[in-house]
């Protein structure tokens, strides 16, 4: 078996429960009567969607894309494309965009133009965790769960060349450049 770095940790699976919660509260201020699609961005919020739909207690709807990003090494390459598309439109419905992390913000600024082509009601984000040191394009987050620095952040869904998805906190590794 191939060894791997050793996640320091960030933030303890209890504290993440609890700041899902609080996303929820306020996305539930927000769209209680709103039946809003949660379009999550695969693969890294599949956790995240999962836990905070918990949470919501009123009618709502779930679909998600893909995107590619890094690929299997740790630098963006600032080339964006949907690897795969929206199940059903979004015209007319109010979207809640689930991330789990957004550095540079190449990737979400090219998703958040993609969807607003498609004319939805309203397009809002909520994003888990947040690199705002590294940003090459400004990004209005709407719902944020942690700011973290510069590391590389693993774990509760996010991964490094696929590794560390199932880590139940969220950590940073050391990368060796
Ligand atoms: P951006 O386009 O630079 O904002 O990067 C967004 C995407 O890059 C995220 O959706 C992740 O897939 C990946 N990414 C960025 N930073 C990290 C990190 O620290 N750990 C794991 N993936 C990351």
């Amino acid at each position: 078996m191939s060894s791997q770095p050793k996640p320091h940790i960030l933030f303890t699976g209890q504290e993440i429960a609890a700041t899902v919660s609080r996303l929820a509260a306020e996305i539930s201020q927000d769209y209680h009567d709103k039946h809003p699609l949660l379009l999550g961005i695969l693969k890294g919020s599949f956790m995240f969607m999962a836990d905070l739909i918990r949470h919501l207690d009123f009618p709502l709807e779930v679909d998600f894309i893909r995107l590619s990003s890094y690929g299997r090494g740790s630098q963006t390459s600032g080339k964006v494309k949907v690897v795969q598309g929206l199940s059903s439109p979004i015209e007319d419905r109010d979207v809640l965009v689930i991330e789990d992390i957004v550095d540079t913000g190449l990737t979400i600024s090219f998703l958040l133009d993609y969807l607003r082509k498609k004319r939805p009601a309203s397009l809002k984000l909520c994003v888990l965790t947040d690199k705002p040191s590294r940003r090459q394009v400004p990004v209005a987050i709407d719902y944020l769960g942690f700011s973290v620095p510069d590391k590389f952040i693993v774990g509760y869904g996010i991964d490094w060349s696929e590794k560390f998805r199932n880590l139940p906190d969220i950590g940073f590794i050391e990368m060796e450049d």
